[in-house]
This record gives structure tokens, C-alpha cells and sequence, in this order.
């Protein structure tokens, strides 16, 4: 019998409202809704083949055989996808991604999400966009956004049925620029994993919950209405809100660098001179600022300057997961 391969692109999405903590650790049910913007310029390409002569599965990152927890994490998503296709065929995974595998910002958000595309197409499964993201949900929570392109809403939901993510605008409402400042390119101690386990240790998590809500509300106004100060300003308040709960975990999680703090200060500065610019934060030292178009030149210009920065990856929003053609090159990646 022949395999069943599919290939899949998604992009990496960064979060204004952030997901930090489950309700479910199994499931993955976030503990509030995010809101976020899919990526154009950090994407990964996966290829799929489902083999009935395999014996075990074979995944390949970035040119390396994945072994370990990372291995693990794919066969488990891999597991999902044989038992919706009632399937036992092993599979071989490679995936790639086009930006620079060691700039600290590889997301496990655009490897699940063009994993579930790639299983889902290569066993022809018939399947929505929302079952897609809550399939994507299960392998990295943040995963479920970036199966749409643009600005997407993961919803925290009482049940597996109810935590999906949801467009809210096509990529082309709003051409709003993510600066990546790279202030260190080494791997977090702590991956998100383990961070949202701890989440609920922080006497601060419950108060940030109770905020998130009204913080959503603005923001999906500041998005109707491309009002950027209102967008910069959600953003960067709830990235220091889950950094304090972070900061206040039981062990305390502490993702900043003294580079991050020099670029989250310089951000500051900009706005002070009368520049639109926001910092957000997630689980790591890299610091992303956002700002409108016209901008990013002058920006750029000067974090490259910057010796606290050692890279700037430069996004706009981007495509949704999608089916592509070709395949994953197995040697370097995509
Ligand atoms: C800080 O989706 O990376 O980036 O589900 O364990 O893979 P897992 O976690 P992940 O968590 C994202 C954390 C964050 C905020 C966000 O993107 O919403």
C-alpha cells in the first residue's frame, strides 16, 4: 500500500492577550482567552507520510533526528491523528522552519500548527478549520491560532468542545510590524509547558484572570476600530501582567534578561518622543515591539545599533495554516 503524505506551511503568531496557565493540563484548556497575530516571516514546513512500513515513527527537526521529550510531544499528536483515521500507521515527520532555527523564537505554535494540516490532509480526514484547531490546541495551545492567518481569539471553553480558536480579521486589516529584538539565542530553562503548570502557584494568576476579560473587550475594540495606542497599550499591560505571574510562581519564572530589560526601557523612551511602539513579552528574553508600518525603519535602524540586541526578525501578519505543495527538505529544514 502507498503512504499517505501531506505537506503543510503555518506561521508562528504572537499573542497581545496572552495565554498563560490551563484549566485542563491534559487538554490543554486555557485558562483565559488569547488574542493574537499569525506571522508572516516565521513559518514552519511539515511533511507527513503515514507508512505501513514503519515500525516506529521517525521525526526530523531542522535537519536533526528529534529524540526525547520533543520526539515524544510529536508521536502524542501523531497518536490523535491514527485514532481519528483508525489507523496504526507509523509516520515520518520532517519540518522545517525559515527563520533562523537558533533566534530563540522556534514556536511550538507553527510546528503544531502545520502538523495537524499535514495528518489531517495526508489521511483525508474531513475535518473544519475549528476541529483543526482544537487538534493543533492539543499539541501547543497557541498552536489553534495560528491556524488562521491575520488576527485569530483561542477561547478557553469548559470542555475540549469548547476551547477553539476563531478569526477575527484577514491579515490584510491591519498592517501592524512586529520587531523581534533577539537579545539571546540560547533555549528557556523553563519551556511554556512548564511554565503554565506552575501558573496557578502565583497568588497573581487569579487577579490576572479577572482582568483579562475587560483587556480582551479593549482589545477586540482597538482591532475593529485599527486604533494602535489602544492595541500597544493592552498588549504591553497584560505581557508585564502574566510577567509578574510569572515572577511570583512557586518556583518563580524569571524569562528576562538585563538586554530585555534595556529594550523593553528603550521602547519606553520612543513612545516618551512621541514614536507608537509597544513591547510584548513571552516566555523568553526576546522582546517583540510592535508599531505601525512607517515606523520600523527608524526602529530597526536603532536596535541594530543596539548592543543589547544581537538579531531583529521584522513580521507583519501573515497566512493561515495551509496545505502546500512539495516537500520538507529532510537535510535543512524547509
Ligand atoms: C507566553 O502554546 O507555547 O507564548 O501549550 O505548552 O505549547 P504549550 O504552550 P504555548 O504557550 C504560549 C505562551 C505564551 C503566550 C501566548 O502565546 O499566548
Amino acid at each position: 500500500m502507498e503512504a499517505k503524505s501531506a505537506t503543510a506551511e503555518a506561521g508562528a503568531n504572537i499573542a497581545f492577550t496572552k495565554y498563560w496557565g490551563n484549566v485542563d493540563t491534559r487538554l490543554r484548556i486555557p485558562a483565559n482567552d488569547s488574542i493574537s497575530m499569525t506571522l508572516d516571516a516565521a513559518r514552519t514546513l511539515t511533511t507527513v507520510s503515514f507508512r505501513p512500513d514503519l515500525e516506529e515513527d521517525y521525526v526530523v527537526v531542522d535537519g536533526c533526528a528529534a529524540s526525547g521529550s520533543v520526539r515524544q510531544r510529536v508521536v502524542g499528536h501523531l497518536d490523535l491523528f491514527r485514532q481519528l483515521a483508525d489507523t496504526g500507521w507509523r509516520a515520518k515527520v520532517v519540518s522545517g522552519n525559515n527563520f533562523p532555527t537558533a533566534s530563540g523564537i522556534a514556536s511550538s505554535a507553527s510546528a503544531f500548527a502545520a502538523l495537524t494540516v499535514a495528518c489531517a490532509e495526508a489521511l483525508e480526514l474531513d475535518l473544519t478549520r475549528r476541529d483543526l484547531s482544537r487538534l493543533a490546541r492539543r499539541g501547543s495551545g497557541s498552536a489553534a491560532r495560528s491556524m488562521f492567518g491575520g488576527f485569530a481569539i483561542l477561547y478557553s471553553g469548559a470542555s475540549d468542545e469548547g476551547a477553539f480558536a476563531e478569526p477575527l480579521h484577514d491579515p490584510d486589516w491591519w498592517e501592524i510590524c512586529d520587531l523581534v529584538a533577539v537579545v539571546s539565542r540560547s533555549g528557556k530553562d523553563v519551556s511554556s509547558t512548564g511554565g503554565h503548570r506552575l501558573a496557578q502557584t502565583s497568588p497573581l494568576h487569579r487577579a490576572r484572570l479577572a482582568q483579562v476579560p475587560a483587556l480582551n473587550k479593549r482589545l477586540r475594540e482597538a482591532l475593529a476600530e485599527r486604533d494602535f495606542d489602544a492595541l500597544g497599550r493592552v498588549a504591553e499591560q497584560d505581557a508585564l501582567l502574566m510577567h509578574a505571574v510569572m515572577l511570583t510562581s512557586c518556583p518563580a519564572l524569571l524569562y528576562w534578561l538585563p538586554e530585555t530589560v534595556t529594550v523593553m526601557r528603550r521602547v519606553r523612551r520612543w513612545r516618551a518622543e512621541g514614536i507608537p511602539a509597544y513591547f510584548t513579552i513571552d516566555a523568553g528574553p526576546n522582546v517583540h515591539i510592535l508599531t505601525p508600518p512607517e515606523h520600523v525603519n527608524q526602529l530597526l535602524k536603532d536596535l541594530q545599533a543596539n548592543p543589547a540586541v544581537q538579531e531583529v526578525l521584522v513580521c507583519q501578519p501573515g497566512p493561515g495554516a495551509q496545505r502546500v505543495k512539495g516537500e520538507t527538505d529532510e537535510r535543512c529544514g524547509s
